[in-house]
């Protein structure tokens, strides 16, 4: 099979710089995008035009995030074969939840150093004294806390004075590494770089909350699953998990790789139907918009029972 992606830019690039890291390159044809001309060569691979692109053969995959792009480019190829992000995964006999995750991973690691550095300036939305994410944060017991997805630690700041223990998680070594560094003073924080979807180095009945922010947007649901089991485990009875998650449930197909914003699959009823599974009381959740996605995601409080 002889895979084009369409569209060169940062996410095609980053599509194709994973499917190398998985040595997986040589499926790759070339890229298909509109300013063909200006990028020509990527990594030996060619940048076509459309029009130029003659084999009968080819599988498009498109690579561009944007909802409305995605569904002009669909229509604009509908005589060609297309397949999602995901569909690669089937192709190359991988596991798809896993391909999804380990995509989100290294994109982090990759693409997203811009985000990195301006998240630092963005903290309103979390912290302003009348965010939804603040009234929500005032409820947990902060004696013994696990920030799950910490990323560089953009949040410590804001709660190193009201915490007791403070236990950062995060899929990505660097990120953890960063926040060694920057944190190196405090005693009371500890870091744990994890595999994705469990918590296994934490101890049972351990923590008195967890809380993750603007990460698990992106996880696959049976990730969220697994981790909504670790996160139960590690909790001790009473203690409460405030998770900022998905609530886009237009397209079951979507994941980090082409969804609004990177969102993954989920909504705020299904969110609490796999938190009332796992035997957590949900205490409150509150649907908010995403810059200008309106009701893109949900921030749920669960309990575990005494
Ligand atoms: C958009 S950043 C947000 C970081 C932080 N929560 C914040 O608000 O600044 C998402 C973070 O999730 C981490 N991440 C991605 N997939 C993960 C997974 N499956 N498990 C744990 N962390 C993950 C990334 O490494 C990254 O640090």
């Amino acid at each position: 099979m002889k895979i084009v992606l369409y569209g060169a830019g940062k996410r095609g690039r980053s599509i194709y710089n994973f499917l190398k890291s998985q040595g997986l390159e040589r499926h790759i044809y070339g890229f298909c995008d509109k300013d063909a001309k200006e990028i020509d060569i990527i990594d030996n691979k060619k940048v076509w035009y459309l029009e130029e692109l003659k084999e009968k053969d080819l599988v498009y995959c498109i690579t561009i995030a944007d909802r409305n792009k995605r569904e002009e480019i669909r229509k604009f190829l509908s005589n060609k074969q297309c397949i999602e992000f995901g569909d690669l995964a089937n192709i190359f006999h991988l596991d798809k939840i896993k391909f999804n995750r380990d995509f989100c991973a290294f994109y982090h690691l990759e693409s997203m150093e811009d985000y990195f550095q301006s998240a630092e300036t963005t903290l309103e939305v979390f912290w302003d004294p009348t965010s939804i994410f603040y009234k929500m944060f005032q409820r947990l017991d902060k004696t013994n806390i696990v920030e799950l997805a910490c990323g560089r630690g953009r949040h410590i700041p804001q709660i190193i004075d009201k915490a007791g223990n403070i236990m950062l998680v995060d899929i990505l070594e660097k990120n953890i590494d960063i926040c060694k560094k920057r944190f190196g003073k405090y005693s009371n924080i500890k870091y744990y770089k994890n595999s994705g979807n469990d918590l296994k180095e934490l101890d049972s009945n351990s923590y008195t909350s967890l809380y993750s922010y603007d990460a698990m947007v992106h996880f696959e649901l049976i990730d969220i699953y697994f981790y909504l089991l670790e996160i139960y485990r590690v909790l001790s009875p009473g203690g409460k998990a405030l998770l900022h998650h998905s609530n886009y449930h237009a397209d079951y197909k979507a994941g980090f790789g082409t969804a609004p914003q990177g969102r993954s699959f989920m909504s705020k009823k299904c969110f609490a139907y796999l938190s009332y599974r796992v035997g957590f009381n949900v205490l409150e959740q509150q649907i908010i918009d995403w810059g200008t996605d309106k009701k893109l995601d949900c921030v749920t409080l669960i309990e575990k029972p005494f």
